[in-house]
């Protein structure tokens, strides 16, 4: 077991209701707000409305049109320029992942003199971020609970993730309520996105048994849920367990211990997003088998025959292999029945910048010390086998 030193600083109010907490929550925190929100959606739902009348003594400036795959030059820049005008004591978040991500970007950018890209590129240290408080309304990232962010700079095709203790959020408001109302399809591509968060963690050298059964426990959990909420988008309970899962993804309590994996499917899905600006979770559930097919060997064999046996609930067979096979075709398959694309031609990706891609991935991404190394051929073949 590999030693750690590990803190998560982040309170977590869960259930339906908490965000009656919210003026509490934010009077901690001063008086001047940096409410951030995405496309749209919160002013659908009216969760912007019961925001806007709880926080109705405070003072609110705004950041909205927050893009998913969150932009540097389109929402970092201006909302970290905005914090200094405006002299914000807080950020508040209120939307999925691409919310939050951009807005601890900006917490970090709003106390930084330069280009808040040293800091996304940890060319200059992060020293300091503004205090953020969420309010999420989608179950996927796990970006509640962790200290992580990724962001896109279109230009040079970068989809970066700048992690740094400075930027966990201080509290996040779970209320799964506030998801009844997230789409089938990115419903299904949250469940996938947080599957793989998991899948990335349980597919290392050294594990333990703690470990693997909080991983199965979890996966299990996404998919049951999962089905549910595609059914019976309303379903409190299947929304509040998915919405568990999903904020134990990264922070790193899965992973407690064991040897480092190097999240190989999201350094190739990020090549996609950037690429392409495709949905994270859909690039993940294309990906994730095919990496599987590619890596499953004679020495990883006995983690996949785990995988296929307590996760995918495959009935051992005499072989091993076939065994093991069957559990990554049983993946396939729950994503098939998610309703997610499982081919890149499907998402528009064709063959034409494949090898592009996989370069950047090789480049950027420290592949070679993953679970299984990759190198930029074996990217490629990932890439290719997921057409
Ligand atoms: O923009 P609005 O109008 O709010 O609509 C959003 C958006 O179009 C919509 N939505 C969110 N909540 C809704 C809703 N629609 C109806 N009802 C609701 N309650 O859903 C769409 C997608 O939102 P987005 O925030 O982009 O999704 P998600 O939470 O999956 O975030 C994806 C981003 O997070 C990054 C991804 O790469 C991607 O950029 N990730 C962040 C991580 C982290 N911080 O730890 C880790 C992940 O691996 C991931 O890379
Ligand atoms: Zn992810």
């Amino acid at each position: 077991m590999q030693n750690f030193d590990y803190q998560t600083p982040t309170r977590l109010i869960f259930g339906e209701g908490s965000i009656e907490k919210l003026p509490e929550v934010m009077a901690a925190f001063g008086r001047r707000i940096l409410l951030a929100y995405g496309g749209g959606s919160i002013k659908k739902t009216g969760l912007y409305d019961k925001v806007r009348d709880l926080l109705k003594d405070f003072e609110i400036h705004e950041l909205s049109g927050i893009e998913p795959n969150p932009k540097y030059t389109g929402s970092v820049v201006p909302g970290a320029a905005l914090c200094k005008e405006k002299h914000i004591d807080v950020i508040l978040a209120v939307g999925g992942g691409s919310v939050l991500d951009c807005s601890k970007a900006i917490a970090a950018g709003a106390m930084y003199d330069g280009e808040p890209w040293d800091l996304i590129s940890y060319k200059v240290p992060t020293k300091a971020a503004l205090p953020i408080v969420d309010v999420m309304t989608m179950a996927a990232t796990g970006s509640e609970y962790d200290s992580g962010c990724v962001i896109s700079r279109t230009e040079t095709n970068d989809k970066v993730g700048y992690v740094d203790p400075h930027l966990f959020p201080a509290v996040s408001i779970l209320d799964p309520v506030h998801t009844f109302t997230v789409s089938l399809r990115q419903t299904a591509a949250g469940v996938a996105d947080a599957m793989n968060h998991t899948i990335e963690q349980y597919f290392a050298e050294d594990t333990t048994l703690l470990n693997d059964a909080i991983c199965e426990g979890n996966l299990r959990s996404l998919m049951v849920n999962g089905r549910i909420a595609l059914e019976h988008p309303d379903d409190y309970k299947a929304r509040a367990e998915i919405m568990q899962c999903c904020a134990y993804g990264c922070n790193g309590i899965l992973a407690l211990g064991n040897s480092r994996s190097g999240w190989p499917c999201h350094g190739m899905e990020h090549a996609l997003s950037a690429y392409y600006d495709i949905t994270h979770g859909v690039g993940l559930a294309i990906l994730t088998p095919r990496w599987m097919e590619h890596i499953l060997n004679e020495h990883t064999l006995p983690r996949f025959v785990s995988f296929a046996v307590r996760v995918m609930g495959v009935a051992p067979m005499d072989d091993d292999m076939e065994t093991a096979k069957a559990g990554i075709h049983a993946l396939y398959d729950f994503f098939v029945s998610m309703g997610l694309p499982m081919h890149l031609r499907e998402v528009g990706i064709d063959e034409s910048r494949l090898e592009e891609m996989a370069h950047h991935v090789a480049e950027g991404w420290p592949l070679d010390q993953a679970y299984v190394p990759l190198t930029e051929k074996d990217i490629l073949a990932i890439f290719r086998a997921s057409l």
